[in-house]
């Protein structure tokens, strides 16, 4: 953790009052933790294995004229919170085919899955609820926790054995057991079965965040609680992203009917936020629909996966398992894992990089996304281009 600098805080030039943020830039500079944006052209020569556009649908036909159609329909913008004017037609429609698709009773849309998660965690929770929450969960769901104002205790990363022991010692008559479904670094699932019989068997919730399961995992991509046979459970609630899977933009939390009610009158992430943009709700539902009809889309991105992962492996490189459609290779260290990714881009291949305290275990790595669209072709580039930009060690 990097402590913000402590000089300038007493300074009366108005000119100086920042000069605090210079200093905290350069101590990250230090800490090799600096970030910065790159503008991506439109058509970018490198092959993506970066984006989380996990059935290649965000430049597809039918989507982007969806979205296009929905813009010149209903206007380039929602006008207002859902509960004022920000409610379309065509929101109501994705809503219903959403809850649909995934089997659930209810399902409501947010400006994202960030909002979304933030929602959920906020409004099914309060002051005499445990959060039981897994130590490697997303951001969106740590940041939810702490904004609610519940006990919070941060539980052993897949473990449902522990998740039990601290929901049995707990004093508040509420609890909600929290985690992803796939974790989004190293795409491994969640032990879903066991959770929801740990959450069952002590009268807690279970609330899930299947950001990187809808459209990949489960029949034909409806997400990680169909492939637990979960879907529809009347104490379950999943939240997800239409960002990744469904190529647009946007959050939904999917559940039941009641759970659904009490986020449009009391979620704030709901009530006080922009509904969502007409266009990106033209291009899930447009990618919802192609989802439906084309099936194998989902499989396709699992043994992309599987077959990307292998291969790595067969090359000497350390690569996970992948339970979903990420794979994660190990680098040395963090710096190397740095100049890895940077010898790749330099190559001509996209590839996320993760190392502390981004990951929480001390390992750093590259991270992969196995898209449904990748060719066989391209996976060949992909495994050449990792193996002889490799750092030894
Ligand atoms: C697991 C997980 N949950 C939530 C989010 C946030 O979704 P959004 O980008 O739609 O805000 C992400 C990533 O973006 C994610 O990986």
């Amino acid at each position: 953790m990097i402590q913000h600098p402590a000089t300038a805080r007493r300074t009366s030039a108005p000119a100086a009052v920042f000069d605090w943020l210079d200093e905290a830039a350069e101590l990250r500079a230090r800490a090799g933790l600096t970030r910065t944006l790159r503008a991506r052209p439109a058509q970018d020569p490198v092959l993506d294995l970066a984006s989380n556009d996990y059935l290649g649908l965000t430049h597809h036909p039918e989507v982007t004229r969806a979205a296009a159609e929905a813009a010149l329909r209903w206007g380039a913008g929602a006008t207002g919170s859902r509960l004022v004017t920000g409610t379309t037609e065509l929101h109501a429609e994705l809503e219903v085919e959403l809850a649909d698709f995934y089997g659930v009773e209810a399902a409501l849309v947010f400006s994202s899955g960030y909002a979304a998660n933030l929602a959920a965690l906020t409004a099914l929770t309060d002051p005499d609820t445990l959060i039981v929450s897994d130590a490697y969960n997303h951001a969106s769901l740590i940041d939810g926790c702490r904004l609610s104002r519940a006990d919070v205790h941060r539980a052993p990363h897949a473990d449902p054995d522990a998740a039990a022991a601290v929901l049995a010692e707990r004093h508040q008559p509420r609890a909600l057991l929290v985690s992803d479904t796939v974790f989004s670094v190293d795409g491994n699932a969640a032990p879903l079965t066991g959770l929801a019989a740990a959450a069952r068997a002590h009268g807690a919730a279970l609330l899930v965040d299947d950001a990187h399961g809808l459209g990949v995992l489960g029949a034909g991509g409806r997400g990680a609680l169909t492939a637990a046979g979960l879907a529809g459970e009347p104490d379950v609630v999943a939240t997800a992203t239409l960002s990744k899977s469904l190529g647009s933009q946007g959050g939904v939390v999917l559940g039941p009917r009641r759970v659904i009610r009490h986020l449009v009158e009391t979620a704030r992430t709901f009530i006080f936020d922009t509904g969502l943009a007409p266009a990106a709700v033209g291009a899930a539902l447009a990618a919802l629909r192609l989802l439906r009809a084309e099936p194998a889309r989902a499989e396709r991105a699992r043994e992309v996966a599987l077959t990307l992962a292998a291969r790595l492996t067969d090359a000497g490189l350390r690569a996970s398992e992948p339970d979903a459609a990420v794979v994660s290779v190990r680098a040395p260290g963090p710096e190397q894992a740095v100049a890895w990714a940077a010898a790749c881009r330099a190559a001509g291949l996209a590839v996320g990089c993760f190392r502390p305290p981004s990951v929480p275990d001390g390992y750093s790595r590259l991270r992969l996304t196995a898209r449904a669209d990748l060719t066989d072709d391209q996976i060949d580039l992909a495994v050449r281009t990792l193996s002889v930009t490799a750092p030894l060690g």
